[in-house]
């Protein structure tokens, strides 16, 4: 079993992390709670798939343990979702000693610790995450909500979990495309912060593109030992947790440019940290040569895209500068973006001229 601690004082917890963990998850989150009631919010596919090995896992440490669930995807992140949750916990009769678990991807984590961060103004909230990209990033660091009519993710709390169980073999069932839109968020990891993490990227990037065990396990421990260390220097992102959202800027405007159906989220980010590469270049802040092509090989090992197609490349960069105004990561009406100096080291940096960005934006459209 790895141990990788989140320290955060009194709030600090631990990812325990090892193939088969799911058969061990009441035992692992046992010490943190108090009573012994546990409400599982999941979606009706990872209940199909893996709930009932979890129910075993958490009624063979003597919990006693009701599954809730809502249909799989984006669509069911609100709080019409999160209303019917807090009536199963009322069902379920959770009180402030019991705990909620979110037990799939990053929708069932980002709902289930908004309603742990609200029911009962706050009971204990487990992650255990089931897609790559929920193990690799939105399991651990207690951002959770929903979406609404004013947009996405605008509504939320932050809400540390008490643990994060993570079998990394659950991704063996995901959807092909899916995992590999996961793999954007590891390779993230190592431009922003870590050139040893990039180079054994390199190394084994085809043992990661096929999903096998070993390379699996290694790339989300290390992601999220990277993770844990911006959120202990950062918990509600004054700062340096904002290095996380490289290529993030880009890839959400190019979301929703494309209404949130041609690309997956870690595609986008993908192509988006190819646009960062090249506002860095234009801005002469990059100062390693290598790194673009390095970031393209691994792209494309991934089996991700690398460019946008658009009938009007120009029409669309324009669109797309547009759609940045409206980042939640906009500060001061001032777009903000992460761009890479060298290997493992970015800045941040704003108050750039309009064109200059639309530029970045066009370098990553072809005409098609
Ligand atoms: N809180 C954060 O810090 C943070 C960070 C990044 C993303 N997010 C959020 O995460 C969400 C996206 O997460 P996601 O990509 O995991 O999406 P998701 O939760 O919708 O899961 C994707 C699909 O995979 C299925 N699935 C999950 N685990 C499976 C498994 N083991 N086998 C087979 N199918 C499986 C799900 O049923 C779903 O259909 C977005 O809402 C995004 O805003 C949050």
């Amino acid at each position: 079993m790895t141990t990788v601690p989140v320290a955060l004082g009194e709030r600090s917890y631990d990812i325990h992390l090892a193939p088969g963990a799911l058969d061990h998850a009441g035992t692992l989150i046992a010490p943190r709670l108090a009573g012994k009631k546990i409400l599982v919010v999941a979606d009706e596919t990872v209940a199909r798939l893996h709930g009932a090995r979890l129910i075993q896992a958490l009624q063979a440490a003597g919990l006693q343990a009701t599954i809730a669930t809502f249909t799989a995807g984006e669509p069911a992140k609100t709080v019409a979702t999160a209303e019917r949750m807090w009536a199963a916990c009322a069902a379920a009769k959770i009180d402030r000693t019991d705990a909620i678990i979110g037990f799939g991807g990053g929708v069932s984590g980002d709902l289930a610790g908004f309603v742990a961060a609200c029911w009962m103004r706050g009971v204990r909230f487990i992650q255990i995450p089931t897609t790559l990209l929920a193990m690799v990033d939105s399991s651990v660091g207690g951002k959770t909500g929903v979406n609404s009519a004013a947009g996405k993710n605008l509504v939320g709390a932050f809400k540390q979990p008490e643990a994060v169980v993570i079998d990394p073999t659950l991704v063996a069932s995901m959807d092909p495309r899916e995992y590999r839109a996961g793999l954007a968020e590891v390779l993230k990891y190592g431009v922003i912060r870590d050139p040893v993490f990039f180079g054994w990227q390199e190394a084994f990037a085809d043992e990661l593109e096929r999903a096998e065990p070993d390379a699996v396990a290694h790339a989300v421990a290390e992601s999220c030992r990277l993770k844990a260390w911006y959120v202990a220097e950062d918990e509600t992102e004054q700062g340096v947790r904002a290095h996380l959202n490289y290529g993030h800027t880009f890839g959400h405007a190019i979301e929703r440019e494309t209404g949130y159906t041609r690309f997956l989220h870690g595609e986008a980010v993908g192509i988006g940290m190819r646009m960062a590469v090249d506002l860095a270049r234009r801005q002469g802040r990059l100062t390693e040569a290598g790194l673009p092509r390095r970031q393209d090989d691994l792209l494309r090992r991934y089996r991700l895209p690398l460019v946008l197609t658009a009938r009007d490349p120009a029409a669309t960069a324009r669109a797309l500068v547009q759609h940045c105004a409206l980042d939640k990561k906009v500060a001061n009406g001032q777009t903000r973006f992460v761009l890479p100096v060298r290997l493992g080291q970015v800045e941040l940096l704003d108050g750039l001229a309009v064109e200059v960005v639309e530029a970045a934006f066009l370098s990553g459209i072809v005409q098609g």
